[in-house]
């Protein structure tokens, strides 16, 4: 059954205040609500109806008199008044049998929740839609030392809590925890001067994994008062690590719950990224408390309202923490690694989307990442003052609501006078916008023409011209810059923009630091490119670059058979040595173009991409690489070993990515020597996975994988890496056995997420292994998928992913992936969830 936005309608009734109590138990637990319900003026449908899924109903009232309502698959209706009411129910679940992770579940003995989007539904009988807020009051009995629920604390007992939230919020920001945890505490005092308790709950013996996540945390909190004026609005703030959990984290109020692997951070068994990543995602999850939490969406199709939003938060406060372009060519490389995929692909959805079948499979990367380029945008084209005065108006004006995108915009155009009628295409279209360029000089004036198309999407053929921010500066050609960047309003499917004075025909820079997420396309020779590389005067740019001839270099090595190309080797040579360039920005530069990258444009130049091929080009260019800069290597690995205790900080890390960098071509030449001696004297695991990841390719990893599992095996997130890294750094030939063979191990628990994506989400990511000619790859992750779709739905429609670029390839292995797709598809029972996913992918 398909949702569309435009039946968007108001809720019959609203909820003034909830009272729940739980009476935990594994398998029984019940949960008793009071909710105090009123007409909603705004509405005349007068009907009553609950959502409820998989619960028992023991008894319902309204206003002290029992009930008999109707009960269905998805909720319950019943005859009430037409005036305030008070509902009463008794309902009993089992957490114990919760495998699929939504609702109230267990993990390893403890209680916990997850009801976005929509598993309060799972909970009791409620109205379980954005746009229904009210204060939460709970009470918890069960014979756990730690029990907890959104806002204050209010009472606490032998065997029982109790939690009051004054904050009106909707039920998919509902959250509870109980089990035997320890906590890593803290404070935190507002600037207005509210002292406020925070806590970090972990498993026993998980302790010594908390002090980064709350720096973090406290990092993020000063950090929202002071460029967003945001501050914390309760006495506590509680953070939960949980192994089993479908996503990486969840903003609850007062409450966040974690992904364990998203929160728990040491030295000895966290990498640099691993650093990164949790404080990107403990600010992400603390900034939804304004961006989310106070306000909130209208419904579900405004998703990207706060995740967009709250992604480009949470980018500005890693480039504020960090290196500012080093996190914007990072986040590039994400969004074109899994949202241009997504947006050229049979999946490609509106960054808010008219339908849905299931929400959870609308939690992708173009709401997000496209989302929050979308402000970003925004912030562009109405300056940063504009977008400050924006902001305050946003949170004035809206705080307490559950806000739409119109709503958004239209803060935008009050406060700064724009129209942005035009703008709100980017809301409305899919696809990747193509930016075709072409350049003329005459008399000292340079123009350069811009044409914009987007290929049609899935139930959007025609797409019309949209707004684009150009971001452009122009260099002479003795490198220096002539024309500083200026931004370039593109509204035409077709336009123009000249400048003049210039003496000499410059050398464009063109869409700086990634202004809008569109693809260039431009000839544009190799000697000029080399030339931004060395010149540019825009990190970004610069770096795109080096990627720009690297993609050339490898699509003429694949289409043509082409041998390394020596230009290239020479310029990366040149950005190698170049001393003063940040560490981790070189890191980046020396990386090539994913396979998938390289796939996707052979695709569109009308080739049909050969994934090995991709694969073996790529590591013929990465031995050349070795062979050129052969004499310089083993300097820059010295020179960028970490002397000082280790600290995850950019600096630091920086160094080590570079290093690391090196490490694997210096492996091509001495065939894993350097690295077993880096394995070997590692005291931290960015260096110890490093270097076996080294050995790994080098096919010389079979002690240090041994040594590996042995010195970790009681380290879950440890035992992940050990999975996952096997099968990325394993021969295309034999990744699909080695995966197999993983799926045999006794730790192998598929019914842990993170365990399954560490092992099967690898294949997947290995595009020369999965896509394998005779299909062994597509079948073993589809064999694994119809086992896993009745366990946990939401888990398994999230990889089918893996299968969404079936179509380029040739036509025996899409032959091969489409068997796999419709044998997924043709199980008995299947979710709506995996079905919704695995029919778009096939085009149906
Ligand atoms: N709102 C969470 C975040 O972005 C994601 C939770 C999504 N969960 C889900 N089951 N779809 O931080
Ligand atoms: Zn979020």
């Amino acid at each position: 059954q398909t949702i569309y936005l435009s039946n968007y309608t108001p809720p019959a009734f609203l909820v003034e205040k909830v009272e729940l109590t739980f009476h935990l138990n594994p398998e029984k637990t019940r949960v008793v609500s009071k909710i105090k319900f009123i007409p909603n003026p705004a509405s005349q449908s007068g009907e009553f109806f609950l959502h409820g899924e998989n619960l028992t109903l023991v008894s319902a009232r309204i206003d002290g008199q029992e009930v008999t309502p109707t009960i269905t698959e998805t909720g319950l209706t019943c005859a009430v008044p037409n005036a305030p009411f008070t509902w009463e129910a008794e309902v009993e679940i089992n957490p114990a049998a919760n495998t699929a992770l939504e609702g109230l579940y267990m993990s390893n003995g403890m209680y916990c929740t997850q009801c976005e989007a929509e598993g309060f539904r799972k909970i009791t009988y409620y109205p379980d839609r954005p746009d229904v807020m009210a204060p939460f009051s709970v009470r918890i009995e069960g014979p756990h030392p730690v029990l907890l629920s959104n806002g204050n604390p209010t009472g606490a007992g032998d065997g029982w809590a109790e939690w009051h939230d004054p904050w009106p919020k909707p039920a998919y920001l509902f959250a509870l925890v109980a089990g035997d945890l320890v906590n890593h505490p803290d404070t935190f005092t507002t600037r207005s001067g509210r002292k406020v308790d925070l806590n970090i709950w972990v498993r026993p013996g998980d302790e010594g994994k908390c002090a980064f996540g709350m720096e973090a945390l406290k990092k993020s909190m000063k950090w929202d008062e002071d460029v967003y004026g945001r501050e914390y609005d309760l006495d506590v703030f509680n953070i939960v690590a949980v192994d089993d959990f479908n996503m990486g984290a969840m903003e609850n109020k007062g409450l966040n719950i974690f992904n364990s692997s998203c929160v728990l951070a040491s030295p000895e068994t966290s990498t640099d990224m691993n650093f990164e990543r949790i404080e990107a995602i403990i600010a992400h999850e603390y900034f939804h408390n304004w961006t989310g939490n106070r306000i909130t969406c209208r419904d579900w199709f405004q998703l990207c309202l706060k995740e967009g939003l709250t992604v480009f938060r949470d980018s500005e406060f890693t480039a504020d923490m960090r290196s500012a372009p080093v996190k914007r060519i990072s986040d590039v490389i994400a969004l074109r690694g899994r949202q241009f995929r997504e947006d050229n692909g049979p999946l490609a959805h509106p960054v808010r989307p008219d339908s849905f079948v299931e929400i959870n499979n609308f939690y992708t990367a173009t709401v997000y990442e496209k989302g929050a380029e979308l402000i970003g945008m925004l912030k562009r084209l109405v300056g940063d003052d504009g977008y400050a005065k924006a902001l305050d108006l946003y949170f004035d004006r809206h705080d307490g609501d559950a806000a739409t995108i119109e709503d958004w915009l239209k803060v935008f155009e009050d406060a700064t006078g724009r129209d942005l009628t035009q703008f709100k295409r980017w809301y409305e279209q899919a696809g990747t916008p193509r930016l075709k360029v072409t350049d003329d000089f005459k008399d000292g004036t340079y123009t350069i023409n811009f044409e914009q198309e987007t290929p049609p999407t899935p139930g959007q053929l025609r797409k019309d011209p949209r707004v684009i921010p150009i971001a452009v500066g122009l260099l002479n050609p003795n490198g220096d810059e002539v024309v500083p960047t200026t931004m370039l309003e593109m509204t035409g499917a077709k336009q123009s923009f000249s400048f003049d004075g210039l003496a000499a025909r410059p050398v464009p820079s063109i869409l700086r630091d990634f202004s809008a997420p569109v693809i260039v396309q431009r000839d544009s020779t190799n000697d000029e490119r080399a030339f931004l590389l060395a010149h540019d005067t825009d990190p970004f740019n610069k770096w795109e670059a080096g990627r720009d001839l690297a993609r050339d270099v490898l699509i003429g090595m694949v289409r043509d058979g082409a041998a390394p190309d020596d230009g290239y080797l020479e310029a990366m040579h040149a950005m190698l040595r170049d001393d003063s360039l940040d560490p981790a920005f070189r890191a980046l530069a020396l990386g090539l173009p994913s396979q998938d990258d390289i796939a996707q444009t052979l695709h569109e130049t009308g080739a049909t991409p050969d994934p090995q091929a991709i694969w073996d080009a790529g590591q013929t260019l990465r031995q050349a690489m070795a062979q050129k800069m052969q004499d310089t290597l083993p300097r820059l690995y010295a020179q960028h070993q970490v002397s000082a205790p280790y600290a995850p900080d950019a600096q630091q890390s920086g160094d080590r990515a570079l290093a690391n960098a090196v490490l694997g071509l210096l492996t091509r030449l001495d065939g894993g020597a350097q690295a077993q001696r880096q394995y070997d004297a590692a005291d931290n695991m960015t260096q110890q996975l490093a270097a076996w990841g080294c050995l790994l390719q080098a096919g010389k990893g079979d002690a240090a994988t041994a040594a590996f599992f042995d010195q970790w095996q009681d380290d879950r997130l440890v035992v992940d890496k050990w999975f996952s890294l096997q099968v990325v750094h394993a021969d295309p030939a034999d990744a699909v056995e080695t995966c197999a063979r993983l799926t045999e191990h006794p730790d192998f628990n598929w019914k842990n997420p993170n365990r399954f994506r560490a092992t099967l989400g690898a294949l997947a990511m290995s595009p020369a292994a999965f896509h394998r000619a005779d299909g062994a790859g597509y079948a073993l992750l589809a064999d694994w998928l119809i086992r896993l779709d009745p366990v946990n739905p939401q888990t398994t429609a999230r990889m089918c992913t893996a299968f969404e670029t079936w179509a380029r390839y040739d036509s025996t292995r899409q032959a091969h992936a489409k068997a796999a797709l419709e044998r997924i598809l043709e199980t008995p029972e299947l979710s709506r969830d995996t079905t919704e996913m695995v029919s778009r992918i096939l085009g149906q």
